[in-house]
């Protein structure tokens, strides 16, 4: 799409729009330059959402955004319908009105092993009468299929499947969709009109982190990326389309109208050929996830092969695409009434299975939320035996209309955790019995609660061991204090014996005790204390998220450690004050303030900090000062010394910056094992250091 000399301009244009950004009147830099603005920002959306190789950080490419809203505020007839700005859709919306597709999209015949490609082959031959046909291989997307129309080079329509006659118009979400571009030049192949198809997904590290959301909120989690691609397509806000991030494949051209007038390239004779033009027209096709084989032989192999490596994927597939790559032979070839003879699915191991719900046991986490989790009578699903799964709350129970008894479906997406699916009311033989929810706690037999608005039961007595085992497993875990030899079983263990009740023990553990107990050598017993004593000096942020406090995550805990010296602080902070703060919206707000106003877990804290535990903030005594102060600095590669996040923590305790790509502004990349793209392109710029993991150690003061 781009080449080189085109990208060299464009980051140079980059970098001056970037300090005409920063100057206060810019209007007559501006005049007649909109549109450069425009491209300069289609030429950044496609090295990050296409490309997945950004050249400007998130917030560069924001100041750029911002001034191309400035400039079209002060001349708004200027605007264009392919402007980056108007992605964003204006108030709710209200129907998707039904629309036909200029072609049916048909759905693939589906295969499962070596003989069903066999047969598909030699089908193809017989009524071609080739002895070897080509084919053009690629993933099956699994995610929810769509249709675009281009009329003149703009995106006009965007359509769900529906029955494959008749979609839903879903125009406004799709252009949510960052990576699908709002014009692309097929003029320049004398096409006037066309409609492409392809493949919505939320990829998995985004699909995580929503389902890491709603369960947060004490809702159900979604089964797979699948349904939340579909659903996503059809919610009526436009913003909340756009904070899913959700991304698209396009992978066929179904039809194309435009008077044959000379053009500057001729349309492809081949699928492969049509993958590329897509590519080059600036939509993410399947280009360089494609392989173009002669013979059936090689793609049996072939899909074989990448079955393995499905996991490595960052979103879901469920097979893969087989297609006939002449284009005149897909015409020969032709269709049954439901399949095209030139194309076939193949179809990997399922993911699901089905089984029985034999009980449900209720645990206590460590907010006190109540959740049923079901045993199931074991089953494989995607390589894993499963026994148990959560069920979340009794409305997802009622929702998914699940008994005692009953035959199940399970699914196990990728590193998804296993949910169910649905349950089979049909296959119910009478003896099945409704899932009955406590109504006391099962730990402490103090009585449920459950606040209005909520889905989820909590046990709310203080005193309920199983919130303070919980609370205290969160407090010395991984992400929180990072307390590496305690686990999960020591605190149980401790907690039984009456030597471990509360957070502040952790600090004041009776070693001697310990050490009479069998598995705890002299060895051991050092190394525990160790790890206790070294989480002392761990950032505030870590101590704020390691507290538990609700709906505080890892983020939220990060901009609260920038805006105290002392943890203690927040207890002069009103719900107002806390609300200014990004990413604190008026339920986290509410929660911050609660918990800093409760004299008990005050008295904690300074409990703590007499054990030793620092709530200063380090890093605002060290930002000024820093060994690298004003430097700019990016990771890159798998770090041997230290986690990735400590180090970026490493950088800015000493006043250095991170920045999340590889521009002329960054001085130090400092590079890990197995280092990729980003070190190549760090390498064509002069100005940028590139270090190893002990040169930046060395940087570092001497503590
Ligand atoms: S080609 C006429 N290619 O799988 C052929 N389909 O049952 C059009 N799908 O509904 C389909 N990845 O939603 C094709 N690389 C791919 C695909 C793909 C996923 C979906 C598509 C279709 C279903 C086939």
């Amino acid at each position: 799409m781009y080449n080189n000399d085109q990208t060299k301009a464009l980051q140079q244009q980059t970098s001056e729009w970037l300090s005409a950004a920063k100057k206060p009147d810019i209007t007559d830099l501006v005049t007649n330059k909109t549109e450069a603005l425009r491209n300069c920002l289609r030429f950044h959306e496609y090295r990050y959402y296409v490309q997945n190789d950004p050249l400007i950080s998130d917030s560069e490419y924001d100041s750029l955004y911002k001034l191309l809203e400035k400039f079209e505020k002060e001349n708004p007839d200027a605007i264009t319908a392919d402007s980056p700005t108007q992605r964003v859709g204006k108030g709710l919306i209200k129907d998707f009105p039904k629309t036909s597709h200029l072609v049916p999209m048909l759905s693939l015949e589906n295969s499962y092993n070596a003989d069903d490609l066999l047969d598909f082959d030699r089908k193809a031959r017989e009524l071609s009468g080739l002895d070897t046909i080509e084919y053009c291989v690629e993933p099956k997307f699994d995610g929810a299929s769509i249709s675009l129309v281009y009329d003149h080079d703009m995106l006009s329509r965007g359509v769900t499947r529906g029955d494959g006659e008749v979609g839903d118009e879903i125009t406004l979400n799709v252009k949510q969709i960052k990576s699908v571009p709002l014009s692309a030049k097929f003029s320049s192949y004398g096409i006037e009109q066309v409609e492409i198809r392809g493949e919505v997904l939320m990829n998995k590290k985004n699909f995580k982190a929503y389902n890491d959301a709603l369960m947060e909120e004490g809702l159900p989690p979604l089964a797979n990326p699948r349904n939340a691609a579909a659903g996503s397509l059809r919610i009526k806000d436009t913003a909340e389309v756009s904070r899913r991030n959700l991304e698209a494949f396009l992978y066929h051209v179904s039809y194309t109208a435009g008077a044959q007038r000379t053009t500057s390239n001729e349309q492809p004779a081949t699928h492969s050929g049509m993958l590329e033009m897509l590519w080059d027209l600036g939509f993410r096709s399947p280009k360089s996830e494609m392989k173009i084989f002669k013979g059936i032989e090689g793609v049996i192999k072939h899909v074989h092969d990448f079955e393995k490596e499905r996991d490595n994927l960052g979103y879901e597939i469920d097979g893969m695409v087989i297609k006939v790559n002449d284009l005149q032979l897909q015409d020969r070839l032709g269709m049954t009434s439901h399949h095209p003879r030139w194309a076939i699915a193949f179809k990997f191991k399922a993911r699901q299975g089905t089984s029985k719900l034999q009980g449900v046991e209720f645990q206590v986490g460590r907010t006190g939320a109540v959740t049923p989790v079901a045993k199931i009578e074991p089953v494989q699903v995607g390589g894993v035996t499963v026994g148990s799964i959560s069920i979340h709350n009794e409305e997802y129970i009622k929702e998914k209309d699940l008994m005692l008894g009953d035959t199940i479906l399970i699914e196990r997406s990728g590193d998804v955790i296993p949910q169910i699916v649905k349950s089979f009311a049909e296959l119910r033989k009478g003896g099945e019995k409704k899932i009955e929810f406590p109504k006391e706690c099962p730990v402490c037999k103090s009585a449920l609660y459950k606040p209005e608005g909520e889905a989820v039961w909590r046990c709310v007595s203080l005193t309920c061991p199983a919130q303070i085992v919980e609370g205290i497993i969160h407090f010395v875990s991984k992400d929180a204090m990072d307390i590496r030899s305690f686990g999960e079983a020591n605190v149980r263990k401790f907690y039984e014996m009456g030597i471990l009740r509360s957070i502040p023990d952790v600090y004041n553990l009776p070693y001697n005790e310990i050490g009479k107990l069998d598995g705890f050598g002299e060895k051991s017993i050092t190394k525990l204390q160790q790890a206790i004593e070294g989480s002392k000096k761990q950032p505030l942020n870590r101590i704020i998220y390691a507290l538990g406090i609700r709906y505080v995550g890892e983020t939220t805990a990060k901009t609260l450690a920038h805006a105290v010296e002392h943890l203690l602080d927040f207890a002069k902070f009103t719900e107002e004050q806390l609300m200014q703060l990004d990413d604190v919206g008026v339920k986290v707000a509410k929660t911050i303030y609660t918990f800093f106003q409760n004299p008990d877990n005050l008295q904690l804290l300074q409990k703590l900090e007499e054990l030793g535990v620092e709530l200063k903030n380090k890093k605002k005594d060290l930002v000024t000062g820093g060994n690298l102060t004003g430097q700019t600095f990016l990771f890159t590669g798998t770090l041997t010394q230290l986690k990735r996040s400590d180090a970026e923590a490493l950088v800015e305790q000493n006043g250095g910056k991170l920045l999340g790509s590889v521009s002329s502004k960054l001085n130090y990349l400092v590079v890990g094992e197995s280092a990729g793209s980003k070190l190549e392109k760090a390498k064509k710029i002069q100005s940028i250091k590139v270090i190893s993991e002990e040169e930046f150690l060395k940087m570092l003061p001497v503590s």
